[in-house]
């Protein structure tokens, strides 16, 4: 008897201890439901100033906007290093998307609504980044459109609710028509740019096709007028698309691919336009957060966190002027006092300068003074 009951004690610990392990792991998908849910319930209010400042509306939206910051704080950090590898973007997103959420409901609070709703939609952007970080995780086509509210939105902000909901496809059609036959904006050449853009991110990043990215710039030749600088990119695009889709499968060596990939823009010397590169840096960059996600040396580590560095300063257009930083810091803290912590020091030390200046001259934050002190010496000058 008392054995049984002790039986009884010990499956009840057991099963306890396993479900206890289940929650701290986090289950991700029903996480990521959670914040799509609460995301898409309040969007139609972010892409409305009418709707969103309306005073009937207030504790309504602030209601809706709590429900995404809880989402957004419950995303387990450890589940998604798990599944993404010890990636500096992974946190930063996460991080950054919690603190953007609560400020916005701060802004909110004191009748700051255009910045509120400023930050709200720029959330989209980690959803966005992580997403078609490189291919990983289900896509979700069989969401119905018609379940969010996108009447108030232009394309390209369409599109990136239906990449930050993972509805690849939908976001390509969206695109791609507007691109091919859309009359909105079709004059403009900076908003055909944009979502031209945003369609290789998707096609290179998270789907990692070149056939997909090889028939779009293929669609778009000679159908869609754009200004010639495009239509060279253009073709630069599909020379991108023809050397990948030419390559041996067995590439092991990611980081010297992405390195050849990043340096063989030899931008400097015949003064081509930096974007005529871009589907190279696109892919440079999947290589390289591929690369993180496996088990390498410091070294290793290190250098890959400088070329993210260097590559995402190249995609500019990726909405995040600061993950550079994030990279070369990272870089500087996996290897110290180093060569290479010396030259992710050197790109930070710059990007800041540049960061803090204007016509007016250089004005560097006390913080930021003190952490370029920390750093250099941390790199070993
Ligand atoms: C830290 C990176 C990261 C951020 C930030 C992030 N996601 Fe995700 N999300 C993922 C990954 C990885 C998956 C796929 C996981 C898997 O199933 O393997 C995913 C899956 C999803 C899914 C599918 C879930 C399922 O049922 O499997 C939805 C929906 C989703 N995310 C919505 C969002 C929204 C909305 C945001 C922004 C508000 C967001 N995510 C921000 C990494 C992220």
């Amino acid at each position: 008897m008392k054995q049984l009951s002790m039986f009884i004690i010990f499956t009840f610990i057991v099963s306890c201890t396993s479900k206890n392990a289940k929650n701290e792991n986090g289950n991700w998908p029903d996480n990521m439901q959670k914040l799509a849910a609460t995301l898409t319930d309040l969007l139609p209010f972010v892409y409305n100033q009418e709707k969103f400042e309306d005073p009937s509306n207030k504790e309504a939206v602030k209601g809706k906007m709590k429900k995404f910051f809880e989402a957004s704080h419950k995303i387990p950090k450890e589940r998604a290093v798990e599944l993404l590898g010890k990636d500096p973007l992974v946190n930063m997103s996460i991080e950054s998307l919690e603190r953007e959420v609560a400020s916005a409901i701060s802004s909110f609070e004191r009748g700051n609504y255009r910045y509120s709703r400023h930050l709200l939609q720029h959330t989209l952007n980690y959803c966005f980044a992580c997403h078609t970080r490189n291919q990983i995780g289900p896509k979700y086509d069989y969401w119905d459109l018609k379940n969010i509210d996108t009447g108030d939105m232009n394309v390209i902000q369409k599109s990136q609710v239906m990449v930050a909901t993972r509805q690849f496809d939908k976001a390509k059609e969206i695109l791609q028509s507007n691109l091919l036959t859309g009359t909105q904006s079709s004059e403009n050449p900076y908003f055909k740019e944009q979502a031209i853009k945003q369609y290789l991110s998707i096609v290179v990043r998270a789907e990692e096709s070149p056939q997909n990215g090889y028939k779009f710039v293929k669609d778009l030749m000679g159908k869609v007028t754009l200004p010639i600088y495009l239509s060279r990119n253009l073709k630069s695009w599909e020379d991108s698309f023809l050397d990948w889709l030419g390559e041996k499968k067995a590439n092991k060596n990611s980081l010297n691919h992405a390195k050849k990939l990043i340096e063989s823009a030899d931008i400097i010397h015949t003064g081509a336009d930096s974007d005529s590169k871009y589907v190279d840096y696109l892919r440079a960059s999947t290589l390289l957060h591929q690369e993180l996600g496996k088990n390498i040396t410091k070294k290793n580590r290190a250098e890959v966190l400088y070329y993210l560095g260097v590559v995402y300063g190249l995609l500019s257009d990726s909405g995040f002027w600061e993950l550079p930083d994030v990279y070369f810091e990272s870089c500087i803290r996996e290897l110290p006092k180093s060569q290479l912590a010396k030259a992710c020091y050197s790109r930070y030390e710059q990007d800041i300068i540049v960061g803090y200046s204007g016509s007016a001259g250089t004005f560097i934050p006390t913080d930021e003074r003190k952490k370029l002190t920390m750093l250099k010496e941390l790199a070993g000058y």
